[in-house]
């Protein structure tokens, strides 16, 4: 991994994670038992709404880095091998599990109260449009959701309307955490495993250039 030392680990209000143990601790935080959900269109659409409008932001900014990386030096910045890498991903949840990985290392300067660093400093502004037109997005979704489950969630709503006009770096974990969050307050809408990458890191199932990005 190219990162200088300290800018490689990955800090979510926890003394002292590396970038997997963070996106892992992220997923434990607020673990629920999720009950074996019974099929249920209603759920499903949303959820499929939801990530649909979850990755477009992953997509969008990997891709806004990529294109910014030949500008920067090789060793300030994340290797472009790893967006080579994530090409070479098939499979949805797999692709975008790397995806979101890549999002958190592009991004981990904010994680850890650190300067960012030049290509993070390029891609932010476009990085909070594009994370608060989904919290934007993501709205009526929920609350279409909410109405037709007869469920009510005003602080969630609340919280994604404030989203929606948040302009601090702190929008930035708050959309990594997203997925977590959701599932705390509405365990049957549970997205795809976002930390599965990051999992199989630390399981040492996955191999490959990731393996170096452990050791740094
Ligand atoms: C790596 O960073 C150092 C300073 O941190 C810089 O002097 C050097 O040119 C960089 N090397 C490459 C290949 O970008
Ligand atoms: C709403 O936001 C507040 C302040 O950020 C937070 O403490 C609370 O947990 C959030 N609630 C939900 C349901 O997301
Ligand atoms: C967020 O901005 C929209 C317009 O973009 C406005 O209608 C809405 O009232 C604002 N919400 C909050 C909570 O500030």
């Amino acid at each position: 991994m190219a990162r200088s030392g300290s800018s490689s680990r990955f800090l979510i209000g926890r003394p002292c994670c590396s970038l997997v143990t963070g996106l892992i601790c992220l997923a434990l935080v607020h673990s629920v038992r999720v009950p074996e959900r019974s099929p249920n269109t209603l759920a499903e659409n949303t959820i499929q709404a939801v990530e649909r409008l979850f990755n477009q932001v992953l997509y969008a900014t990997i891709e806004d880095a990529r294109q910014r990386l030949p500008s920067h030096p090789a060793n300030e910045t994340i290797d472009r091998q790893y967006f080579e890498e994530l090409d070479l991903v098939a499979g949805n949840e797999d692709y975008y599990s790397t995806a979101f990985y890549i999002f958190a290392w592009i991004n981990s300067d904010l994680m850890y109260h650190n300067t960012p660093d030049k290509l993070l400093i390029e891609v932010l502004p476009g990085e909070k449009i594009a994370i608060r037109r989904f919290f934007g997005k993501v709205k009526p979704h929920l609350t279409k959701y909410l109405r037709s489950s007869r469920q009510e969630r005003a602080e969630l709503v609340a919280n994604i309307s404030q989203l929606a006009n948040e302009t601090g770096d702190s929008l930035i974990t708050t959309f990594l955490e997203f997925p977590q969050n959701l599932k705390s307050q509405l365990p049957e809408l549970q997205l795809m495993d976002y930390t599965k990458l990051a999992q199989a890191l630390v399981q040492g199932v996955a191999s490959g250039i990731w393996t170096k990005a452990l050791n740094t």
